[in-house]
């Protein structure tokens, strides 16, 4: 039953809320995705801006479909105009990697990017809040976790409104990352 849990996200393709549409990713989306990964501001605690051209290279690679094809990967966009304003993911933390709350690892864990113009108007937590309810209405309970860089404080900021609560610190990428867990079903409506 446990391996049944680790091998699940929420199912949703689509989910809106106030301000937001989380959808899968679309060809209007490219330019969003390459300012998320080259802009130096975004990418400060997630290993610096990659090159345009490897970016360019990569979303041709895989198309507009491949870059959110994972289930629990999704784009955040603005609801009136459809317009990319970021990222949010909810999968699987892979057992291999350090920074686990239970000793089998593959928690689930929470990621998001905005766009550096999408800052400061809690739509970060718009979004995680959507998905998190959908996936607690879908899911068994269990531990989620979020895993930012301890220097990262508009981060740490976001999960600990969230509800998330920090847990430990470890090495990973050359950084101290913090580790911080909240229970899924806390997100039930
Ligand atoms: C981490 C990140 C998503 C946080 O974005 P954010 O906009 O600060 O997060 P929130 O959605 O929680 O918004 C909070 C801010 O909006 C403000 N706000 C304005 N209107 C609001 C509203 N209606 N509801 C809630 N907050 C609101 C809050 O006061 C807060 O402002 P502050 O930063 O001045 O304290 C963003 O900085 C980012 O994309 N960083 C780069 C990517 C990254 O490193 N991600 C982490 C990897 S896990």
């Amino acid at each position: 039953m446990v391996t049944m849990i680790h091998s699940l996200t929420l199912s949703a393709t689509e989910l809106a809320s106030d301000r937001l549409l989380l959808r899968k990713a679309q060809e209007i989306d490219r330019e969003g995705f390459i300012e998320l990964a080259t802009d130096p501001e975004v990418r400060a605690y997630l290993g610096g801006p990659k090159p345009r051209g490897d970016v360019e290279w990569y979303i041709d690679a895989v198309g507009a479909a491949g870059l959110t094809s994972h289930p629990g990967s999704f784009v955040i966009a603005d609801i009136t105009t459809n317009r990319l304003v970021g990222t949010l993911a909810l999968e699987r933390r892979s057992a291999d990697r350090p920074g686990h709350v239970i000793e089998d690892g593959e928690e689930l864990e929470l990621s998001y990017v905005l766009r550096r113009s999408a800052w400061g108007a809690g739509l970060a937590f718009e979004a995680a809040t959507t998905v998190l309810r959908a996936a607690a209405e879908e899911l068994p309970d269990q531990p989620v976790v979020v895993v930012t860089q301890t220097a990262h404080l508009r981060s740490l900021k976001l999960a600990a409104r969230l509800g998330f609560r920090h847990v430990s610190t470890f090495e990973e990428f050359g950084a101290e990352q913090t580790l911080s867990t909240a229970g899924l079903h806390a997100f039930t409506t």
